[in-house]
């Protein structure tokens, strides 16, 4: 018996075999957990087909993209009818044009801080809204992904920076208002990890070796070390956490000096 056993999980934001959503989606599956994999637009369909040919038959498939009107919707409609009732949602979703996340953060424009603010927060709110319904009853439990930039500032990250500072409080928000149906919401603060979407942050390999030569652990993290960490917080192990932000990063966050 895994730790998942009999539990239903969607997750959200799995592109390709490096992105942390398909770590978390082998650690789930390990565990025993039924799996709903959400890809963004038939561009991505063909990736994450390939992944899924790995996992069980009854894996669920299905398009949203959150900038999409009526799309979450219609992805829910379509997973309760198709998938049934589900125990976990993970949301590793994010996106900020890519000439936001260089330079001087002055010059971040209203479209592109508007479009970071849609996709990588308040995406969690409308998946949850969604998601909620489906966990009735069931002890559900959610899980995002952040980063130090949303506290700290780290340069280059800018506009997102300020969208994961909305996300980790939209967490605390949502556990607040969902907490009361049993539905536990918590966020897990990574360090960098190699991925498409890092890729996007101007001299992103400076973040990875900084963190290996800094943290406490004098190592970098990967989606197997994020994997876990969602793997525990969707189980029963973590009954009693909400609200929270988990760091995964060495220890990085730690440090003063
Ligand atoms: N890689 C890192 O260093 C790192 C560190 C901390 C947190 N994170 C966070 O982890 C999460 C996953 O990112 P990743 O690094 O695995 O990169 P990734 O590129 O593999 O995943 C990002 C996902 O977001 C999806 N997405 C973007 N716009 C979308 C939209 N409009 N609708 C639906 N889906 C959309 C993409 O399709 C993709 O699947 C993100 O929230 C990211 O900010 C990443």
């Amino acid at each position: 018996m895994g730790l998942m056993s009999g539990k239903k999980v969607v997750i959200f934001g799995v592109a390709n075999k490096r992105s942390i959503a398909w770590g978390i989606a082998q650690a789930l599956q390990r565990e025993g957990a039924q799996l709903a994999l959400n890809y963004q637009n038939e561009r991505m369909e063909g990736s994450v087909r390939k992944l899924a040919a790995d996992l069980p038959a009854d894996t669920f498939l299905g398009a949203c993209d959150v900038t999409v009107a009526g799309d979450i919707d219609r992805f829910y409609d379509r997973l309760g009818r198709e998938f049934g009732p589900i125990d976990g949602m993970v949301h590793c979703i994010a996106f900020a044009k890519h000439e936001e996340l260089g330079g001087n953060f002055v010059n971040t424009s209203w479209e592109g801080y508007q479009l970071a603010q849609q996709v990588s927060a308040w995406s969690l709110v409308g998946l949850a809204k969604g998601a909620a319904p489906l966990m009735e009853g069931r002890q559900g439990a959610m899980v995002c992904l952040s980063y130090y930039g949303a506290e700290k500032v780290v340069p280059n990250y800018n506009v997102m920076g300020v969208a994961k500072a909305a996300l980790e409080c939209s967490t605390r928000y949502l556990a607040n208002d969902l907490g009361p149906r049993g539905i536990r919401v918590n966020a897990i603060s990574a360090g960098p990890i190699k991925t498409v979407s890092a890729m996007g942050v101007a001299d992103f390999s400076s973040l990875l070796d900084n963190m290996a030569q800094k943290s406490p652990l004098r190592r970098n993290v990967d989606q197997g070390d994020v994997g876990n960490a969602a793997l525990f917080l969707l189980s029963p192990l973590a009954a009693g956490v909400t609200g929270q932000t988990l760091y995964v990063d060495a220890g990085y966050s730690i440090m003063g000096a």
